[in-house]
């Protein structure tokens, strides 16, 4: 289990209507993060992770998250309704499963709604860094969409979309056309718009690696997992319990496997399938690395699989 360790409400800010922002200040130095990491809540009603809007390069012993009130008594109606300045709050992190990738020649961010969030922290590290980026906001009116005044920095850089789905459709087609090579584009928001985009990355034959969704969802437990064998890189034999997974197995053997959010969601623990049959049990793969490839932390074999493991340096 990760470290937790306890933070200070020192600031609540009302962004718009629905959406509050909180600095939570560490007694100690804070870790430092990347832009696009996320803190994990421990909160009455279970764990709650959120992206970091602060500006990575600019560390402070402070946290800044933004939070939607989406329901009448979830995690977030807590942060909204409960949550006071001077009140302690448990959290760990921070974890990073939505990285910059520096190599990348340009960037284009897609956002809607408080999908926003990883963006206020990408946005002003690439800009220290000298890159180039885009950000398309898909948002119901402009001027009062959150966090419209910081935007304003970027003017000459930031598309704002406030028209019908078909209308955003075109206009996200047109911002993905005609790209050069090495452009990568980053997408965070609700499940449909994150589709559409994503879908549209497919269709202009964009390559999956340089997609990058946001997703905090993990993927679907596979009901009743049954023990199977696996054959790594040709030579040892594992047999994977029923209450394990094949990553657990793997890291027990001493195999050099990343790993980092154990819910199908990062990519880290991906290993080659060699043969055999596999349950994908991952929001990260494309349907296509699917045919040879699983993610060791939640996809398991059927009876017998066989798998390459390769030293990567993600960890
Ligand atoms: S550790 Fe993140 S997908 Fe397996």
């Amino acid at each position: 289990m990760k470290d937790r360790y306890q933070v200070k409400v020192e600031q609540i800010k009302q962004v718009t209507p629905q959406i509050k922002a909180f600095t939570l200040s560490s007694e100690t130095a804070v870790d430092p993060f990347g832009a696009g990491a996320h803190l994990t809540l421990h909160l009455p009603m279970g764990d709650r992770q959120y992206s970091l809007i602060n500006n990575p390069l600019e560390m402070t012993n402070d946290y800044q998250i933004a939070v939607k009130k989406v329901s009448a008594n979830g995690g977030s109606h807590y942060l909204h309704e409960h949550l006071e300045v001077g009140d302690s709050v448990l959290v760990s992190g921070p974890d990073n499963y939505f990285p910059v990738h520096l190599e990348a020649q340009h960037v284009i961010f897609f956002a809607a709604g408080i999908g926003i969030t990883p963006f206020l922290s990408m946005m002003p590290y690439l800009s220290t860094l000298g890159k180039t980026f885009e950000l398309h906001y898909a948002v119901k009116n402009v001027e009062s969409c959150p966090f419209y005044e910081e935007l304003l920095k970027y003017t000459e850089q930031v598309f704002f979309y406030s028209g019908s789905r078909e209308e955003k459709k075109k206009q996200v087609r047109e911002a993905l056309e005609n790209r050069k090579i090495g452009t990568h584009v980053y997408v965070c928001g609700p499940e449909t718009f994150m589709e559409m985009v994503v879908d549209t990355t497919r269709e202009l034959r964009f390559p999956s690696r340089v997609v990058h969704e946001e997703r905090f969802r993990p993927a679907a437990k596979i009901r009743n997992p049954k023990p199977f064998r696996v054959t790594v890189n040709g030579g040892d034999e594992l047999l994977v319990k029923e209450n394990e997974s094949l990553l657990e197995r793997l890291l027990d053997e001493g195999y050099p496997v990343s790993y980092a959010c154990r819910m199908g969601i990062c990519g880290s623990c991906e290993v080659t399938v060699c043969g055999g049959e596999v349950i994908h049990s991952d929001t990260f793969l494309t349907e296509k690395e699917k045919e040879n490839k699983m993610l060791s932390c939640v996809s398991r074999g059927v009876g017998e699989i066989a798998i390459n493991v390769v030293e990567t340096n993600s960890m």
